[in-house]
């Protein structure tokens, strides 16, 4: 199978993410296009998306997994940002190094399992090394068995766990891949990507 993945422009971009977002995933995370914006526009990002056909309709293709990252510095002004480099600052080096923080993400329930995920993390792993990043971060919690599941699939190793004193299901678990050729000669997604404005 070949992934048919684009990769957005911020403002067209922002837009589709509000709408799988808004309408497709179980959880309730629900970024507005505006934030996603704001929280992209001075830095650099990347927003990709895959796409595939409905099953009952071939002819419709619709967006059916996301993921957005972008870069993370060791001095942020954005209050989120400044706690998160402060909660990675024993174990990530930012000094000289260039980060990128996969921030948000997911597949749409009825193409889970299928690869698209892997195809985007795949994607994203060559776009990174292109650009310059050293490595990739993500961070999410341990009542998200599917993700820490896919996660590990995929290579990201664990590099901080800072528990919750409310429930431990809430406690946070970062992680991380280390770039580089090693990572592109692991990759198996047969992919076609377009840009899109
Ligand atoms: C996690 C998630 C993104 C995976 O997406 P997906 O498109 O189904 O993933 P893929 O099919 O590309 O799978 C990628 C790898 O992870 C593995 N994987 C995915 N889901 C898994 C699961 N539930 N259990 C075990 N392994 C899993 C796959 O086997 C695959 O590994 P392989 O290629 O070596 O076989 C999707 O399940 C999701 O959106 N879940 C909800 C997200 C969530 O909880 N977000 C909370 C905020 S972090």
């Amino acid at each position: 199978m070949e992934y048919q993945l684009k990769q957005y422009a911020l403002q067209q971009g922002a837009l589709e993410i509000q709408y799988i977002e808004e309408f497709f995933l179980d959880f309730p995370r629900k970024k507005t296009a505006a934030e996603v914006v704001q929280r992209l526009a001075e830095r650099d990002h990347q927003i990709l998306m895959a796409e595939a056909p409905l099953p009952d309709d071939p002819g419709m293709i619709v967006p059916v997994s996301f993921k957005v990252a972008h870069e993370l510095r060791a001095r942020e002004h954005d209050p989120k940002l400044a706690d998160l480099v402060a909660q990675l600052e024993d174990c990530v080096e930012f000094d000289g190094r260039r980060i990128l923080y996969q921030w948000i993400g997911g597949t749409r329930t009825d193409w889970r399992g299928q690869g698209h995920f892997r195809a985007l993390t795949e994607e994203q792993e060559v776009w990174a090394l292109a650009n310059g990043f050293d490595e990739i971060l993500v961070k999410t919690k341990n009542r998200f068995y599917e993700m820490r599941a896919a996660l590990a699939q995929l290579h990201y190793h664990v590099i901080q766990f800072v528990p919750s004193p409310i429930h431990s299901g809430e406690s946070k678990v970062f992680l991380s891949k280390r770039l580089g050729q090693h990572v592109l000669d692991s990759h198996r997604s047969r992919r076609s990507v377009t840009k899109a404005d």
